[in-house]
Order: C-alpha cells, then sequence, then structure tokens
C-alpha cells in the first residue's frame, strides 16, 4: 500500500472519529457567533442606545436578570454591531475593588493603571480626558461604558461604590457638555436602584432598567440547536436536544449551563466513540452536578455540611423538596456529633448556602405563626450525601430508606419503625 492511500485511510477514520467539526461553538466563555431570540431584550437596548440621534441619551442603564440570560452576549453584540458605538465593555468582577475598577477602565481604553495613591479623582479625570479624546480620533457618535457584574464592586467595603456611580454619572453629564454622548450601562443579577445607593445618585439614575427573563425551554432548545448544528456540522437529533433544554430549563433557565451540558454530553459519548443519546445527557447532567457539589462542599464549614447533610436526607427519603429552617435544625442537633450552632446561626448558615448554588430558598406564611422561610436543595441528593460522607449516608440514609420503602409496599405504612426518621 502506497504512504498516500494509508495517509488518506488515516485521515478519513480520523474524521469518522471526530464528532465536533468546531467545537468552539460550544465554548461558553467565547462570544457566539450568532444570537438566537431575545427579540424583546434587543429591542429595549437599541431603543436606548439609538437616542443618540436626538442628541439625548439617559445616563445610565441598568440591565438585570439571572445568571445565562444572555445579558453580556447581548450588550456586546449590539454594541459591536451598530458602527457609530465605541464600546468600552469591562467586567468588575476581575477588578473587585472601586479603584481597580477605574484601572481596569483605564486598560481597556489602552492607558496605563494609575497607583491608588493617586487618587479616585485623579483616575476619573484620567478616563474622562481618554474617552474625550478617543471619541474625536474614531469619529463615533455615542461611547458605551459597559460595567459587567457590577454588583461585585459593593463588595468593597473600604471604597465607596456609591461614590463610584455618582462620579460616573456626573462624567458622563460634563461629557456631554463637550458634545460627547456617554451611556453608562450596568450590568448585575439584581437592578441596580436595590443596591446600596445614596438619594443624590437615585434622583440622577432615574430608572432605565432592561430585565432579562429567564429562558423558556423552547428558547433554549433554538438555543441549543444553533449551536449544535455548528459544532457538528450535521444534524442532532431532536429528541437529545430537547432533553438537554428541558433538563436546563427545569433545573436553572441558563443557557451558559445548557450549552456546557450539551458539551459535556458529546464529550462522553464521543469517548464511547456512540452518537450523542439521551443517556449521554443524563451521565453528563450528574458529572457537572457532581463537579459543582465537589467545588462547593470542598469549601463548607463542618457545620454546612452537616447541613447540607441533613436536607439531602430529608429530601431522599422524604421524598419532598421544601424543608423548614426548624424542621433541619432539629435534625442538625441531633446528627452532629460536637455542640450545635444556635438556630439563629444555623438559619444564616442556610442563607448562606443559597449563595453556594446549592439550595434556594422561599419565605412560606405560617398561618399565626407568622413567616418561616423553607429551604429546598437543588442538586441531586444522593450525590450531595455521597460527597460529604459516603459512609454515613450509606448507613444513616439509604439502607434505612430501603427497608422503609420494603415495609411500605407490603401495606405497612403505620408502626412503620422507619418512619419519622427524617420527619
Ligand atoms: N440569545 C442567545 N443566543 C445565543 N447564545 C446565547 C444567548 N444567550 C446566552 N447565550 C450563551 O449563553 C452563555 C451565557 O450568556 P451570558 O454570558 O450573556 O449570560 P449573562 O446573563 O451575562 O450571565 P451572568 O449573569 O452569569 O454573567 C454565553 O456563552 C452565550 O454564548
Ligand atoms: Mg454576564
Amino acid at each position: 500500500m502506497a504512504d498516500r492511500e494509508l495517509d488518506d485511510i488515516i485521515s478519513k477514520i480520523e474524521k469518522e472519529k471526530k464528532p465536533f467539526l468546531k467545537k468552539s461553538a460550544l465554548d461558553t466563555s467565547s462570544q457566539p457567533s450568532e444570537i438566537v431570540s431575545r427579540v424583546d431584550e434587543v429591542g429595549k437596548i437599541v431603543r436606548y442606545l439609538l437616542d443618540y440621534k436626538q442628541e439625548q441619551v439617559v445616563p445610565l442603564l441598568s440591565i438585570y436578570g439571572r445568571s445565562g440570560t444572555g445579558k453580556s452576549t447581548l450588550v456586546r453584540h449590539v454594541c459591536n454591531y451598530i458602527p457609530e458605538i465605541k464600546l468600552c465593555f469591562v467586567n468588575l468582577r476581575k477588578a473587585k475593588t472601586v479603584f481597580g475598577g477605574v484601572n481596569l477602565i483605564l486598560n481597556e481604553l489602552d492607558q496605563p493603571s494609575l497607583a491608588s495613591a493617586q487618587g479616585m479623582n485623579n483616575g476619573m479625570q484620567r478616563i474622562q480626558e481618554t474617552v474625550l479624546s478617543t471619541m474625536g480620533l474614531e469619529r463615533k457618535k455615542l461611547f458605551v461604558l459597559a460595567l459587567d457584574e457590577f454588583d461585585v464592586i459593593f463588595n468593597d467595603r473600604r471604597g465607596n461604590p456609591s461614590d463610584f456611580v455618582y462620579k460616573l454619572v456626573q462624567m458622563q453629564a460634563e461629557l456631554k457638555e463637550n458634545g460627547c454622548l456617554v451611556i453608562i450601562v450596568t450590568i448585575s443579577n439584581d437592578v441596580l436602584s436595590d443596591y446600596d445607593l445614596d438619594d443624590r445618585i437615585r434622583s440622577r439614575i432615574g430608572n432605565s432598567e432592561i430585565f432579562f427573563k429567564p429562558y423558556s425551554d423552547k428558547e433554549m432548545l433554538e438555543i441549543l440547536r444553533q449551536r449544535a448544528e455548528e459544532a457538528f456540522g450535521k444534524k442532532i437529533d431532536d429528541k437529545v436536544l430537547e432533553q438537554c433544554a428541558r433538563v436546563s430549563f427545569l433545573e436553572h433557565g441558563d443557557a451558559r449551563r445548557a450549552v456546557d451540558l450539551l458539551r459535556v454530553s458529546a464529550e462522553i459519548a464521543a469517548k464511547g466513540e456512540k452518537d450523542i443519546s439521551i443517556e449521554h445527557i443524563k451521565a453528563a447532567s450528574r458529572q457537572i452536578q457532581k463537579d459543582r457539589v465537589d467545588e462547593v462542599v470542598s469549601s463548607l464549614s463542618h457545620h454546612s455540611k452537616i447541613i447540607c447533610m441533613v436536607l439531602a436526607a430529608k429530601t431522599y427519603v422524604l421524598e419532598k423538596e421544601w424543608h423548614s429552617t426548624k424542621s433541619t435544625y432539629d435534625k442538625y442537633a441531633k446528627y452532629l456529633d460536637s455542640e450545635p450552632v444556635s438556630y439563629r446561626r444555623c438559619s444564616e448558615l442556610l442563607k448562606d448556602l443559597e449563595n453556594t448554588g446549592l439550595v434556594v430558598s422561599k419565605t412560606g406564611s405560617k398561618g399565626q405563626k407568622g413567616y418561616s422561610s423553607e429551604f429546598q436543595l437543588v442538586m441531586d441528593p444522593g450525590i450531595v450525601g455521597e460527597i460529604i460522607d459516603k459512609e454515613w449516608w450509606e448507613k444513616v440514609v439509604v439502607n434505612p430508606k430501603k427497608k422503609l420503602d420494603e415495609l411500605k409496599s407490603m401495606g405497612v405504612t403505620r408502626n412503620n419503625p422507619y418512619y419519622g426518621v427524617y420527619q
């Protein structure tokens, strides 16, 4: 056999084995080539931006909504699409402090960072001058200063986030007087006016807000179809994509996690040299949850771990999703091998767990007893239990549950010794 013939065979088989035509289409860290759906939100953004034609733009536009609803992607896409716009897009998560935010903006405008000793006012002044000269040079009509993950700046307790917003709006007004139109776009999970701002700012920023609602399962499916086509270069079974969209819609409504789920499923399928199927989606969903729980649990305190474990046990044994603070506390105190924290502290720890994404809460009325919080584990209880303490989980939760179910199937509902274990 001639070398060329062999080369042809190798490259043909390599191609057959490679399910991805363009894997980067499933990379959620870069800008997608195409925006799917979101017509309302795009329309609203464009309406605010095109106000520049009347030389009257709002100083500050707050874009908000849950994670993975397309906020960052859309702002970038729309601003880059309109040729008269100069976009300066910074993610404040990279900054952490207010002053760090000022430097990020300067760097994005190709300016060197300032030392903090040079002060905020100096930094703002430098930004203002750079915006003015850039707009003069590039002959654009509107400068968009997009501040992504803006809420992070409110964690800077030593800086003054509220004053930062004030200074930005002040700068916007001064630039306008100099014939330079600027709009500040803040992007966050909650609406900007919910944050800790003082009254002089509230009255100046008005309430120009755009809410991004979570994706429906139909929209999610559309996004996945577009990505799959680009990534695999061939049609993927619609049932597989529907399942992927359905799982994502039910669990979070987050497009980033939906695309990630498709990517991990495809990787698992490729390893087994199979076409992607519903089984692969299930395996990937488990894999992603495991990785996430692993990551979160490793940073939890001992008490938080036990609280998590109790929630997992109650969910698993009782087949019930929501659990009150009181019932969780009682079981936590029972199973802990040392002195329990106070009821109040336990309630704080439950709230903290919500920030990790393992748990969600709701406030329910308890009639005459007033209001109380209830908590739900959003991850598979089996995964949580096994990761925190596999041995304990098997012995105290899984085995008694098996016995409980056995007795139940035999019709024993009363006097069943395994009832009430997690009540
Ligand atoms: N309408 C859409 N069309 C195509 N891809 C989308 C769309 N919306 C979101 N995505 C994809 O989902 C991912 C998450 O979107 P994006 O980063 O814009 O969300 P976000 O609302 O800014 O989330 P976060 O609050 O976590 O920052 C991105 O990788 C993006 O490519
Ligand atoms: Mg974002």
